[in-house]
């Protein structure tokens, strides 16, 4: 009997799912040239990105970046200097209550009372929010893996706890979008992983989640879209994939890899070669891969491993925020 009322359940989430996709082509959140200023000091600098619906969008920078106040203006909590953005399709200069009806957000830390139960907690947040829809609060409990515990105080949770009824608060409105501000900023291991469960999850249901971090492999681990923001200017957005592949290099095993290098150097598209250890890396563009192979063994070298170098967007994190400026020139000067 459990299982056929969850599996029901799977299934008309699967439909609600297909259905979020289906009637809502165009991207979730569109910015646009968005500026903020707090006096002479440019928090936010002309950023644009999309964010595509149906997709965990990871808002990556190191702290100051400027991830907050951008989430804040997309929320309509901080005006904006210029620029705007558009929230499932509605501009939030003029549309701003249309914009957030199918929005759900915990930017700042929700006020939740320590002596009244997960469940009372919600129950008064949905009053003070206009929900009177009580199912919406179990629903909301049930989504954050919360149900068991929702009649608990809310004191009594652990820190992994209070941070998913958080989320909870901003799920009442069954939202087709949900903003998180840095969602396991201060949890241990074990609160992150669940938080990262839960985003999971709401991805599944057809929602489109987007969430700031100033943890590289958490945004790796989670996201399928990436916006990296550093000093308020946007460096890099894209597919994770396509982020963690740009700056792509090969790796090549090569019969003499000393006469390799100058000869590689002189072929078109590779921009620098390196051994590394017993391996010939080759900074190009990764559909030289055949051309290279090609010429290689045309001028008599035998090659025995040929692939694409992942360089992991740690690196890239570091390169493009500056963080590692001077060790990583030095190496490229090498
Ligand atoms: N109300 C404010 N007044 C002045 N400066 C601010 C204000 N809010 C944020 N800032 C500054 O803007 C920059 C970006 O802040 P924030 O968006 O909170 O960064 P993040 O969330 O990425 O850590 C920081 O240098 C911060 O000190
Ligand atoms: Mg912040």
């Amino acid at each position: 009997m459990a299982t056929a009322i969850n599996g029901d359940r799977n299934q008309s989430e699967q439909i609600l799912a297909l259905g979020r996709q289906n009637n809502q082509q165009e991207s979730a959140i569109e910015v646009r040239n968005l500026t903020k200023r707090f006096g002479a000091f440019t928090a936010v600098d002309s950023v644009s990105f999309d964010v595509p619906r149906g997709s965990i969008y990871g808002f990556l920078g190191p702290n100051g970046a400027g991830k907050t106040t951008t989430l804040g203006v997309m929320l309509g909590l901080i005006p904006a200097t210029s620029g705007t953005a558009r929230i499932l399709g509605h501009d939030i200069r003029t549309h701003l209550p249309e914009a957030l009806q199918r929005t759900g957000a915990m930017v700042e830390k929700p006020a939740l009372y320590p002596y009244l139960s997960g469940r009372d907690n919600l129950r008064l947040w949905a009053y003070l929010a206009g929900i009177d829809n009580l199912e919406r609060v179990e629903s909301s409990l049930a989504e954050v893996d919360l149900l068991q515990r929702a009649d608990a105080k809310f004191g009594s949770y652990s820190t992994g706890m209070k941070q998913r009824l958080g989320i909870a608060t901003a799920l009442l409105r069954d939202p087709d979008l949900v903003i998180l501000d840095e969602p396991t900023n201060g949890l241990d291991p074990a609160g992150q992983r669940e938080i990262r469960a839960l985003i999971r999850r709401l991805a599944k249901s057809g929602r489109t989640v987007i969430l700031s971090s100033h943890l590289l492999y958490e945004v790796q681990e989670i996201c399928t879209d990436v916006a990296i923001i550093n000093n308020g200017r946007l460096i890099a957005q894209g597919r994770m994939e396509d982020v963690l592949h740009s700056g792509d290099s090969l790796e090549l095993r090569i019969d003499r890899p000393e006469d390799a290098g100058p000869f590689l150097e002189q072929l078109p598209d590779v921009t620098k070669v390196e051994l590394v250890d017993d391996l010939v890396v080759v900074r190009t563009d990764a559909d030289n891969a055949g051309l290279i192979n090609r010429k290689l063994i045309e001028a008599g070298f035998e090659v025995t491993e040929l692939r694409p170098r992942q360089r992991r967007l740690e690196d890239q994190f570091l390169t493009l925020t500056g963080t590692d400026r001077g060790t990583g020139g030095a190496h490229d000067t090498a």
